[in-house]
């Protein structure tokens, strides 16, 4: 079976469990673990079950799409994503926003855990993606185009809506949630870099370093999909004053960011 067969086979599967039609997508990364509460879902389907879906390896829990209303607007969320550290390669990572694009999603929200690199950011700070540098080490249209998806060469001079930063931007200050934009840079992990390596990333223009979002992303503008994305800075990383990294404590920040990213995400989709 061909790629493009899967995603048809896959939907099809989908849309005969499902009767539901979501206006948005979500990905549900680190720090929006919790906004699964506020969606009141109608179906859920773990990927277990779903033809020609990656199964999540690092999850202890098992991945699943969540159908329901989320502040009056249907969605589909995901929740666990696949990591090309996991041993996926990018086809795999980004099948699923392939299908949620053939489910109907018109726009498309992700979240994620990121390093801080702009020494300006404080742990458990948020910062919306405005524009993204891929260091990764595949790219997920590499080979024969999807023609019916999009088109060879896809534009990327806005990857991310800029109507939905500002609108983003405006929500967090209303709320008094401590907000950046920047440029996320993504890399393929899954170890965490060198002190040469975030000196690099801070020079090029990075401001936060992480090892997920852009292959979806990628994917989404590939098929016209507005995207939104934020990062939740769990660590710091300053090259002159680098501390061990411990995933505890990276854990410990995302925990603390979550509510103001769920609050962020919430009202926009209330908007959009
Ligand atoms: N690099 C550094 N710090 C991080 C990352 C990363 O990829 N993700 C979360 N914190």
């Amino acid at each position: 079976m061909t790629y493009s067969e899967k995603i048809a086979q896959t939907t099809d599967f989908i849309k005969n469990k499902v009767d539901f039609t979501p206006e948005f997508g979500i990905i549900l990364g680190t720090g929006l673990g919790a906004l699964v509460n506020d969606i009141q879902a109608e179906f859920e389907l773990e990927y277990e079950h779903l033809p020609n879906f990656p199964v999540s390896t690092v999850e202890s829990h098992k991945g699943k799409l969540i159908f329901g209303e989320l502040a009056g607007r249907k969605v589909v969320a995901m929740q666990g994503r696949f990591h090309y550290y996991e041993g996926y390669d990018m086809k795999e990572v980004t099948f699923p926003v392939r299908v949620l694009k053939q489910l109907g999603i018109q726009k498309l929200f992700v979240s994620n855990a990121a390093g801080g690199v702009n020494l300006g950011f404080k742990i458990a700070d948020l910062m919306i993606i405005e524009d993204h540098i891929d260091l990764t080490k595949e790219n997920p249209l590499t080979g024969a185009n999807l023609d019916e998806f999009g088109g060879r060469f896809p534009d990327m001079s806005e990857p991310y809506e800029r109507k939905m930063i500002d609108e983003a931007l405006e929500i967090a200050k209303e709320h008094e949630i401590p907000c950046h934009e920047g440029v996320y840079v993504g890399v393929s992990g899954p170890n965490l870099e060198t002190r040469a390596e975030y000196r690099f990333i801070g020079r090029i223009g990075g401001d936060a370093v992480g090892m997920s979002t852009i292959p979806e992303v990628i994917v989404a503008r590939h098929m016209d999909l507005p995207v939104f994305a934020i990062s939740a800075i769990t660590d710091l990383c300053d090259p002159d004053n680098l501390e061990k990294a411990e995933i505890s404590k990276i854990l410990e920040a995302a925990f603390k960011a979550e509510k103001g990213m769920t609050t962020i995400i919430k009202a926009l989709i209330a908007k959009n």
